[in-house]
């Protein structure tokens, strides 16, 4: 285990059994359909690409890059669009893939932008969920696991950037934060 991680939530195998059953749930709700997945950057990529791996499906990847203004640790509300879908999802089925769901507003804000270029539909779905921190209403349709609201980290997440390539999920130390 990495030196400032507390202690681990989800493990390796934990995550890639998880993966496995969300992918054969995706499957067969979207069976013989084409399904838009888009990554939202930069925590999601390692989850999206575990994930469509799983889909037997006929799967477009894109990505879009969003960034909350503020602090880091703190969801402001406000959304800075800075990589927009290459996809035209006019009439498509889009699932939107996040690591983690925290306020919501990012999400919130995702859903209504897509909203406006009428896909046939959105769904959600997360690998992790901090309902705790909720600050929206938010119908969210797939959900990997609930985690506490701790400082987590790994398998996408980050700290300052930091511990993204962590192949668990865990909570930081406090010792390095504050
Ligand atoms: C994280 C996470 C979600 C968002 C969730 O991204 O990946 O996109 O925060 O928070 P919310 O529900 O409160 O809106 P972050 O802004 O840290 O960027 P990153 O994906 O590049 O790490």
């Amino acid at each position: 285990m990495h030196k400032d991680i507390e202690s681990i939530v989800y493990s390796e195998t934990d995550l890639s059994s998880r993966i496995e059953a969300l992918g054969k749930q995706i499957s067969t709700d979207y069976k013989g359909k084409k399904l838009i997945v888009v990554g939202v950057m930069k925590g999601a990529n390692i989850f999206v690409a575990d994930l469509v791996r799983k889909l037997d499906l006929d799967v477009v990847i894109d990505f879009i890059v969003v960034s909350s203004y503020g602090a880091s640790t703190e969801s402001t509300g406000v959304i800075r669009l800075l990589k927009d879908l290459d996809e035209n999802i006019n009439s498509e089925h889009v699932l939107i893939v996040e690591d983690i769901i925290d306020s919501g507003l990012t999400l919130e804000y995702l859903v209504s932008n897509f909203e406006t270029r009428h896909p046939a539909s959105i769904k959600i779905c997360t690998l992790l969920n901090k309902v705790e921190r909720r600050k929206v209403d938010l119908e969210v349709d797939y959900i990997g696991f609930k985690v506490p609201d701790e400082f987590i980290v790994g398998y996408g997440i980050d700290y300052a950037e930091k511990y993204r390539n962590l192949p668990y999920v865990g909570i930081l130390k406090r010792s390095v934060y504050e």
